[in-house]
């Protein structure tokens, strides 16, 4: 009798036991070892059951690790240790952790269930593995501001969930990947928001393949890398556009007359790059607000009529061959910013009395003779 109450009182203090201890004990494997291997955890990482004392960055669902996130908490690691084997894993998120100075391992595409991967302002470094093109329920990938070196994988072209795609701020070289028979391209990402590629060292053409009308690309941002060849005239046809920002490369041509047809787009960087043939027309494109074509290789213009464009608040054209008078009706209350120096304005400059008095103008290096104003001289004139 009393044995079997004893007995009775331990299988019951076991089933507690195994209730209360919910996580999965693989996933407990996981996280334990990178316990003692990693530095600077949350303090109430303690125990032998993550899931269920609620351990600062986990969530589970069923026993299941679903979420580690643990942006910006100051950890810090040499390898990513055995986060792959977390199989159930839906969101991952350690950006800004500069202290983690890891490779992304082949073995992240056992992450099947991942639908966010953020790893922003770390120090990975390596290559980005292309089995990530396997992790096919991928929604946001965001691996800018690392020092990931290699070709953008063209599996990632496979990731058609995808609306989030940053890779900025890294060392990454080689083409901007586009379907070519076997090998996958960005174009087949036609849910993508974002393609943000700047800054860093891809080379070669912006592909006319790269755009079509299926796409929903509001900010395409390929700033600061070695890009040659044209401006595709394909890329007009994303009507969802609002920023396009292809500054400082080395582009080349003319820039394509049907760039006018995204008519959302609102901020349009071209400067810095050897763009020639007339000044683009950008007549139509009425959302524009921030316009930079500065450093280009035009053909001499008189000042293009769209540059009254009523919704301009930031005009940029530092060194682009403009020649003539000023138009005073260029002068608008929306205007805060004009920069035509290192240009051959000449003539009288004449602002008019619409112009808002926040409005900061640099002219330097023109050959302009005089000025006049119709009301009180109250802007910042250079
Ligand atoms: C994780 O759980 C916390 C509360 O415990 C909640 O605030 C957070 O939104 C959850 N995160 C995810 C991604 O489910
Ligand atoms: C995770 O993946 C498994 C197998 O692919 C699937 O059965 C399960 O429904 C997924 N879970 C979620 C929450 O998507
Ligand atoms: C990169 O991340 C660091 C913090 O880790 C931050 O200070 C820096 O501003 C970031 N750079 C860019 C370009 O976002
Ligand atoms: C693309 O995704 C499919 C699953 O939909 C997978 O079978 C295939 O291996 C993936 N291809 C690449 C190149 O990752
Ligand atoms: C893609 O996203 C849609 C909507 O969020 C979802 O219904 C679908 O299951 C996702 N596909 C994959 C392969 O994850
Ligand atoms: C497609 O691949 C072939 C063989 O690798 C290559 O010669 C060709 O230049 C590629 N075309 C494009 C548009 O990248
Ligand atoms: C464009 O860049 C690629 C890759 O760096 C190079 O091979 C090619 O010669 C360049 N083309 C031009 C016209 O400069
Ligand atoms: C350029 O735009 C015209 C219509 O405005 C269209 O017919 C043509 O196909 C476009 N070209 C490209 C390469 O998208
Ligand atoms: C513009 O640049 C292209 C490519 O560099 C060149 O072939 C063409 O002659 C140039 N056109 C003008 C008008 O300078
Ligand atoms: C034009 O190029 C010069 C040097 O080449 C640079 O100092 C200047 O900032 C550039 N202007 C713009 C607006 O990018
Ligand atoms: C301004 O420059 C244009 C074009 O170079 C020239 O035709 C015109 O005579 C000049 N006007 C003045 C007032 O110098
Ligand atoms: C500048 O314009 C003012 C007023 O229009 C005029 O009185 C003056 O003579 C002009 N100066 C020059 C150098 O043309």
């Amino acid at each position: 009798m009393g044995l079997s109450i004893r007995l009775l009182a331990m299988i019951v203090c076991c089933r507690i036991m195994v209730i209360a201890a919910v996580t999965d004990p693989s996933d407990l494997a996981v996280l334990t070892a990178i316990r003692s291997s990693w530095q600077n955890l949350p303090p109430n990482w303690r125990g032998s059951d993550p899931c269920g004392s609620n351990w600062d960055g986990i969530n589970c669902t069923n026993s299941r690790v679903t979420t580690l996130n643990l942006a910006g908490t100051g950890v810090r690691t040499n390898e990513i240790g055995d986060i792959p084997s977390l199989t159930m894993l839906q969101y991952l998120d350690l950006s800004n952790n500069r202290g983690i100075k890891a490779n992304l391992p082949q073995s992240i595409q056992q992450l099947h269930n991942l639908t966010t991967l953020m790893l922003v302002g770390c120090s990975f470094r390596g290559q980005i593995p292309d089995s990530i093109g396997s992790l096919k329920k991928l929604g946001f990938l965001g691996l800018n501001n690392n020092s990931f070196t290699g070709p953008i994988p063209p599996t990632i072209g496979n990731l058609t969930n995808l609306t989030w795609l940053d890779l900025s701020d890294n060392q990454l070289s080689g083409l901007i990947p586009i379907t070519n028979g076997t090998t996958l391209g960005l174009e087949r990402l036609v849910n993508a928001r974002h393609f943000h590629l700047a800054n860093n060292k891809l080379s070669g053409p912006i592909s006319s393949q790269l755009f079509n009308s299926e796409m929903k690309l509001i900010h395409v941002i390929l700033n600061n890398n070695q890009l040659n060849g044209t401006i595709p005239a394909s890329i007009g046809t994303v009507g969802t556009l609002e920023v396009i920002r292809l500054d400082s490369n080395s582009l080349r041509g003319r820039v394509p007359q049907n760039i006018t047809n995204a008519k959302n787009v609102n901020e349009l960087y071209l400067s810095n790059n050897n763009l020639n043939g007339s000044v683009p027309n950008l007549v139509g494109m009425d959302s524009l607000f921030y316009v930079d074509m500065s450093n280009n290789s035009f053909d001499t213009s008189d000042i293009p009529s769209w540059f009254r464009l009523e919704s301009l608040t930031t005009l940029l054209m530092d060194k682009t061959q403009l020649q003539g008078e000023i138009p005073s009706d260029m002068f608008h209350p929306q205007l805060e910013r004009l920069v035509l120096s290192n240009n051959d304005l000449n003539g009288t400059l004449d602002i008019g009395n619409r112009y808002s008095s926040d409005l900061i103008v640099d002219l330097s290096n023109n050959s302009i003779a005089n000025f006049t104003q119709e009301s009180g001289y109250n802007m910042s004139l250079k």
